[in-house]
């Protein structure tokens, strides 16, 4: 089976969303879509073959970690794990002298950071193609693989109405560019003092009228087809997890709260969850939930742009 090259993605960097058109970005869902069908199928698709991936973690990740490791092996090339405390990355070395040295043994490299200009500096000085792996700013690489969930689930992206109840954090801006390409209607339900980044909720409304804010969740979620949320202190702000606790107070999803979404409806997370906090285990369980589909999907998620940006 052949899938076909998106040739605007060769040879570029996947730093967000919000720098792809909305045929990239598709094309990059389908491809998702079609490798999974060969993983499925247990045909071979060592696409990348002898190809190699710099993976530099200065957060911790369980799904990303593995899943762009396991991705790399299943086309047929190989991942490194740089751990933070190892490179130092900026610290130990500069960010530029990092990419010069791995752009001379590597075909890719794929970072989480806390800043999220240092994947910019990353690929500003890299001739290799850089994935953003998460950032204080972004998760693109999460949306991707719960956009593939998304169509799995409604067949069709256009028109679904999706409510992220939560932080206005880094998976909440990705969710808001991924809509910006896709006409999903998308509410981010958050408490006043957490709202999503302004310069990105304000280009993504000019292509999606059908983005915005509220700060009632339970009213925001009626009759929703997705109820998406994730954690209340992402990583790097573990001191203000206390006041963080106060300030989401009813903003805890339970199982009654499924119940008020469409009759097609689903609960989504990126996972990990915190119990208690965003939402109930029974919440993350439920048979509504799909969850788990998402993180399995970050496999194909991760194949699909390593097969288009490397190739
Ligand atoms: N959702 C996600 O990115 O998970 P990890 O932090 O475990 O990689
Ligand atoms: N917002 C969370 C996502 C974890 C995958 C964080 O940044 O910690």
């Amino acid at each position: 089976m052949n899938i076909e090259r998106i040739q605007a993605l060769q040879g570029s960097d996947y730093l967000a969303i919000n720098e792809l058109n909305s045929q990239a970005f598709l094309a990059l869902i389908d491809t998702a879509m079609e490798l999974k069908q060969l993983l499925k199928a247990k045909e071979k698709h060592a696409f990348l073959e002898g190809q190699s991936l710099a993976m530099i973690f200065e957060k911790p990740s369980l799904r990303t970690r593995s899943t762009f490791d396991l991705a790399m092996f299943q086309l047929g090339g190989h991942a490194v794990y740089l751990a933070q405390q190892e490179i130092r990355l900026g610290a130990r070395e500069s960010i530029r002298d990092v990419a010069s040295n791995l752009e001379r043994w590597f075909d890719g490299i794929m970072a989480r950071t806390f800043e999220h200009n240092t994947v910019v500096e990353l690929a500003k000085h890299s001739t290799v193609p850089v994935i953003n792996g998460l950032t204080d700013l972004v998760h693109p690489c999460q949306l991707l693989a719960d956009y593939l969930a998304l169509k799995e689930t409604f067949g069709d992206l256009e028109g679904i109405k999706l409510v992220f109840v939560g932080d206005g954090n880094n998976v909440a801006n990705s969710h808001i560019n991924a809509a910006a390409l896709t006409g999903v209607h998308l509410t981010i339900a958050c408490p006043k003092d957490y709202v999503p980044d302004a310069d990105i909720l304000k280009s993504a409304q000019l292509l999606n009228p059908n983005i915005s804010v509220a700060h009632d969740p339970r009213a925001a979620i009626q009759g929703a087809d997705a109820i998406y949320t994730d954690v209340w202190t992402s990583m790097g702000q573990e001191e203000e997890t206390e006041k963080r606790l106060k300030d989401f107070a009813g903003y805890t999803i339970t199982t009654d709260w499924l119940d008020d979404l469409s009759d097609r409806g689903v609960f989504m997370h990126d996972l990990p969850a915190h119990y208690g906090e965003e939402c109930t285990e029974d919440v993350l369980y439920d048979k509504r939930s799909i969850a788990f589909d998402q993180a399995e999907n970050r496999l194909h998620a991760h194949k699909a742009i390593l097969y288009q940006l490397l190739g």
